[in-house]
């Protein structure tokens, strides 16, 4: 098998060699500083004594699965540390294979292209539910589309890349169609910090045997290059997901694990808080400056993603390499989530200079 380099590279690489100033609003960087309290804790680390230089225990350290499970109000012996979401998220489709009779895996259009290529990876098929024009999910159609064949019913809230939060209700929804269907509802939440309407719910409220949350530090703190994430699962699957994580990892990395375990403790409100309301600052700008190109765009409700579409101007990586060359701006071509939202660019808001961006492209179209 090839390797498949995610779209998103290409893109990257290609506003890497370009002659002129890019702003970069492909990739999911925060650009913000992490809590003050996780560069402390690291610079003392290099101090620690040599047997904490070891393996941690391959399920991660005790004491931030004890903080994890204490904010989460679950056992802690159901949260598992992984090396971000991403693992998280393999190991529950993983996991939502090896137990459940189905090879289908239900994912909403547009989709995040990882879920996309783990399904295939894994062995599964995919099935695209469409969500409506404001991103939202209508857990109508996935009870459609259930069946004894569904293994993994895999969603993201708040999304990437449509912004929708998910209503209490629909998360509901899911967790029981996944229960009538025998199988396994995957929440990634990991955007659960940027939500901007006070409605979010993570899927963990619902109490079910049959639903895995995921989540990460990843952009909560800033911090994607740390690799550190967990997933919360049913008692039922947390051998099987231990020994996929053993097996492939050993384990994560200790001083990451323990600086995040620190920040944890140490961070309040204020910094989460803050790091929200300059992002929807930034959304403000951007789509102001969209509204004066006359595009069309969603306004998030969570997260830290806008979808806009420029007349005559499809969402194609052709496209996107040609806005990097003549309006300096890089993003996502829409063709890489699925197929409802070719026609759309996607412009990740991780960047001070959403401003000049915004001028840009209004300059341009
Ligand atoms: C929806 C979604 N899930 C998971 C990830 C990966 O997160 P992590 O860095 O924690 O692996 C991302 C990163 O952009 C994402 O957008």
């Amino acid at each position: 098998m090839e390797y498949e380099r995610p779209l998103f590279y290409h893109v990257m690489a290609y506003a890497e060699s370009a002659e002129r100033d890019i702003v970069d609003m492909v990739s999911g960087n925060p650009d913000w500083e992490p809590p003050a309290s996780l560069r402390e804790a690291l610079i003392e680390y290099a101090e620690h004594d040599v047997s904490e230089f070891q393996y941690p225990p391959s399920e991660g350290l005790t004491p931030l699965r004890e903080e994890i499970a204490a904010r989460r109000g679950v056992e802690t012996e159901r949260v598992i540390i992984t090396n971000g979401a991403g693992e998280a998220n393999h190991l529950s489709m993983a996991c939502g294979f090896a137990t459940h009779s189905g090879q289908e895996v239900i994912l909403t259009d547009p989709v995040y292209p990882y879920y996309s290529g783990r399904t295939t990876l894994l062995g599964g098929t995919e099935s695209l539910v469409p969500v409506a024009a404001d991103g939202s999910l209508d857990p109508e159609l996935v009870r459609e589309q259930a069946s004894e064949e569904t293994a993994l019913i895999v969603v993201n809230s708040p999304n990437n890349p449509t912004g929708a939060v998910y209503d209490p209700e629909t998360m509901a929804e899911l967790v029981a169609i996944a229960e009538a269907n025998d199988a396994l509802l995957v929440s990634d939440e990991v955007y659960d910090h940027f939500d901007f309407t006070g409605n979010f719910e993570s899927a963990l409220s619902i109490e079910s045997t049959h639903r895995v949350v995921t989540n990460s530090f990843s952009k909560s703190m800033a911090i994607t290059g740390f690799r550190v994430g967990y997933a919360v699962l049913p008692e039922r699957l947390v051998d099987a997901a231990r020994t996929r994580h053993m097996l492939t990892n050993v384990t994560g990395s200790r001083p990451a694990q323990y600086a995040v375990y620190r920040a944890l403790r140490e961070t309040d409100r204020s910094y989460y808080n803050q790091n929200r309301d300059r992002l929807a600052e930034r959304i403000e700008t951007f789509t102001d400056a969209l509204d004066d190109a006359g595009a069309e765009y969603t306004r998030p409700d969570g997260g830290f993603y806008v979808l806009a579409r420029f007349e005559g101007f499809p969402g194609s990586l052709e496209n996107a390499k040609r806005l990097i060359d003549e309006a300096g701006v890089a993003c996502m071509p829409g063709e890489a989530f699925g197929q409802t939202r070719e026609d759309w660019l996607r412009f990740a808001l991780v960047t001070p200079r959403v401003e000049q961006a915004a001028s840009r492209l209004a300059a341009y179209f």
